[in-house]
């Protein structure tokens, strides 16, 4: 009773906060945001800053990539525009041979808040979907395209420029440029500054922590691309490990399901309870042996071969490089209903053979299938403009009052079996209770000291709000981990408690 009693209590002032964070900050209305639009567009003379167009964009308009103005290839077709606001795309210069495409979009009802989006992969993609989201929610919002057009490293090729830009330096561009071309456009600075992103994005933001503490105040940096160079080895060197199709050690992905099964079978109830997910793999020592086929068995869709056995072993063990140094952890047990479409296929992963390609030795003809050890150590010492972000001292971050969230766990950035409708892009979001949601959750800790404890995710029925909620869970907060104290309640967050 007094438990509940007092959740009903923590939840009062979180709706007042959301209605508060949301709206009634936003202060500052144009008379006649068209004409202002292009008026400011008209007026842009900043150093390096080429405008390409200034646009007013009022609410509800279906903005189309292909046509209008983005790469086809980034697969963001379109992006609905929830609020009034005033788009503003350039060019910036950032060296002679090098420069970054990025895009403001300024909503006419401004919260006086500024946000950067990040990137993803070795894209190369304004991620409009972000900029969409955040500046609905009034955020005055910079998204630039990290120095290079498209999903690939090509670029990279022979010009460090291009890689310094990937590395840093196009994010710190545009909250330079962005921070500036606000207070321009509001006629009044900023008063807090916000960055999301996830992956390659994710990355962006600690590096950004590391190297340039005072850009922004919240960062939300979701499953980081850390350490780099190390990364893309380990991404490398699971092709020599399975091989294709027809290799001995090559694993199908119908077996990539039973080994599932098999993980769920020896790791499932580590955390209190059987319901397909492993809420911590770092607890989980899967022995692949257990699916051993019997002498003679050939081409079972239920057993794994001697030779699979040993691959599958060798991708769920730490990866050591020529010095006996670690390059990376083990791939983490039940990532494989994800992991096997991305890393399993047969085939290289094309991040990393792109940045051995045309970062690490300049040769696009380097063969991703002969990969070794002795090429991770070429990567890591190379760690060009330092993109490996892998430095722990962030206290000059934090001496400025920044705060910091990473968010681990389920899908990478998005989907899996777990609660993933956290708010960390508008696809997931199920309510704009900042408990609910990182956004307006680390708004809410920034701006009112409210630090999260938990965050709370939500999971769909077949991955659909329409179809209700299937389960919904707290998410804990690093080092602590989530464990199941009343199993026939699972479903429901009070059955699971965060312990160290
Ligand atoms: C600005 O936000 C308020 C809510 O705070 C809303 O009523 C109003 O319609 C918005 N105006 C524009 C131009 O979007
Ligand atoms: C925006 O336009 C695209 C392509 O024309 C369409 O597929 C999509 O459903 C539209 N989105 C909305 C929210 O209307
Ligand atoms: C403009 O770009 C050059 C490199 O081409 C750089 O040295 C200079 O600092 C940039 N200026 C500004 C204001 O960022
Ligand atoms: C990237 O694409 C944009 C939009 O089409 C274009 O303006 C820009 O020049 C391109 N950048 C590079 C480096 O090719
Ligand atoms: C690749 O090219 C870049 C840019 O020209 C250069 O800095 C780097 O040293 C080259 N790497 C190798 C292995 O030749
Ligand atoms: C896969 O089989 C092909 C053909 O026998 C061979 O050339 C290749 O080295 C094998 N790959 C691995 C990773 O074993
Ligand atoms: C293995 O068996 C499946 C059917 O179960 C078949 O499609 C496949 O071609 C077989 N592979 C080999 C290498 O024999
Ligand atoms: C980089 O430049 C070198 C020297 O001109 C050339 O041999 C190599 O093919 C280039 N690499 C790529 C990937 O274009
Ligand atoms: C951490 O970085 C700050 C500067 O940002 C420096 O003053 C301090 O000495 C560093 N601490 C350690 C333990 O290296
Ligand atoms: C299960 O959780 C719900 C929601 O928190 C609660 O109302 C109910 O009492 C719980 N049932 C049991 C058996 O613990």
């Amino acid at each position: 009773m007094r438990l509940s009693f007092f959740t009903c209590l923590l939840a009062i002032p979180s709706l007042c906060c959301a209605n508060e964070i949301l709206y009634e900050k936003r202060d500052y209305i144009f008379s006649d945001p068209s004409s202002a639009c292009s008026q400011f567009g008209a007026s842009i003379t900043l150093e390096n800053v080429t405008v390409n167009f200034a646009n007013f964009v009022p609410a509800g308009t279906n903005l189309s990539f292909t046509q209008d103005y983005g790469l086809a290839l980034c697969g963001y077709p379109n992006a609905l525009v929830t609020s009034d606001m005033c788009r503003v795309a350039m060019y910036v210069a950032t060296s002679y041979r090098s420069g970054i495409t990025l895009e403001a979009w300024l909503p006419i009802n401004w919260t006086g808040r500024f946000l950067s989006t990040g990137n993803g992969g070795e894209s190369g993609c304004i991620q409009y979907p972000d900029l969409a989201y955040t500046a609905g929610l009034g955020f005055a919002t910079v998204g630039a395209n990290n120095g290079h057009n498209g999903t690939t490293g090509v670029a990279f090729a022979n010009n460090s420029d291009v890689v310094e830009d990937f590395a840093i330096r196009s994010l710190h561009t545009g909250v330079v440029v962005g921070k500036e071309l606000t207070k321009q456009f509001y006629g009044t600075a900023h008063k807090k500054s916000y960055y999301l992103g996830c992956s390659t994005g994710g990355r962006q933001g600690f590096k950004s922590v590391q190297s340039y503490p005072l850009d922004f105040d919240g960062v939300l940096a979701g499953a980081p691309a850390l350490n780099y160079p190390n990364l893309n080895s380990w991404s490398a060197h699971f092709y020599p490990i399975f091989g294709d199709l027809g290799n001995a050690t090559f694993v199908p992905v119908g077996l990539w399901a039973v080994i599932h099964q098999e993980i769920l079978n020896q790791c499932d109830g580590i955390d209190g309870v059987i319901d397909g997910i492993v809420e911590d793999p770092e607890l989980c020592r899967f022995r692949p042996e257990a699916l051993q086929c019997p002498p003679g068995t050939t081409n079972s869709s239920t057993c794994l071969t001697s030779a699979q056995v040993g691959a599958v072993r060798k991708a769920f063990t730490d990866f050591y490089g020529v010095d006996g140094n670690l390059i990376y952890p083990r791939m983490q047990p039940g990532s494989e209903t994800i992991a096997s479409f991305v890393y399993y296929t047969g085939g290289p992963f094309s991040y990393s053979s792109d940045w051995f390609k045309y970062v690490v030795y300049n040769n696009s003809n380097w063969n991703p299938a002969s990969f070794t050890i002795e090429d991770a150590k070429v990567a890591e010492d190379q760690n060009p403009f330092d993109i490996a972000t892998w430095n722990g001292n962030i206290s000059a971050f934090q001496n400025n009052g920044g705060k910091l969230r990473s968010i681990s766990g389920m899908g990478h950035c998005e989907g899996g079996d777990g609660a993933y409708f956290i708010g960390n892009l508008l696809a997931s979001v199920s309510t704009m209770d900042p408990q609910n949601n990182v956004l307006l959750r680390i708004i809410d800790w920034v701006e009112n000291g409210n630090a999260p404890e938990t965050v709370t995710g939500t999971k769909f029925v077949n991955d659909d709000p329409a179809q209700g909620v299937a389960f919904v869970r707290n998410h804990c907060t690093y080092p602590k981990r989530n464990v199941c104290t009343n199993p026939g309640n699972y479903t429901s967050p009070d059955a699971w408690t965060c312990v160290l």
